[in-house]
């Protein structure tokens, strides 16, 4: 069994593509399938942000091949994990859901750190500094649930 997990937020270039390669370095892929997209359709095809690159490659991860696509309804059913970095992206992506099950897959990714702010802000406008801040909020986050993740695979 392949546990399969989607990183969703506005524009699939900052957060989500960070979110899928930073969660791919902490589970096996041969148990957990990683991807990521956007709600918005802004930036399809293109790398990531060249700011989310280069704070990747910072802690050895290479997100440069990924390449960005729209979120749509078919991913409730490929998924069985979709995490969303904010409550915009959680309004999004519940309303292309078909019925409760759909809702059901949908969390906020720092929803489980009780400790910091439940959004992953969006660091588009910021400067470099706001990419590291994500970059770790979501390292965090992705430790929590890899743990997890394992957990499910080697019980
Ligand atoms: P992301 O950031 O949702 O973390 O990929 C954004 C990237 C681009 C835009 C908005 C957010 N944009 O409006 O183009």
């Amino acid at each position: 069994m392949v546990t399969k997990v989607l990183m969703v937020c506005l524009g699939n270039i900052c957060r989500s593509p960070l979110a899928e390669g930073i969660l791919k370095e902490k589970v096996k892929s041969n148990q957990v399938f990683v991807d990521s997209a956007g709600t918005g359709g802004f930036h399809i095809g293109k790398q990531p942000d060249y700011r989310s690159i280069a704070v990747a490659k910072k802690y050895n991860i290479d997100i440069s091949n990924q390449r960005c696509r729209q979120f749509s309804t078919k991913d409730f059913d490929a998924f069985d994990f979709i995490f969303v970095m904010d409550k915009s992206n959680y309004t999004n992506v519940i309303a292309k859901a078909r019925n409760t099950d759909d809702i059901s897959k949908v969390q906020l990714l720092l929803s489980n750190d009780r400790t910091i702010t439940e959004e992953v802000p969006d660091p588009y406008y910021d400067e470099d500094d706001g990419f590291e801040i994500v970059y770790h909020l979501i390292n965090n986050a992705c430790d929590k649930i890899a743990i997890q993740l394992n957990a499910i695979h080697n019980s």
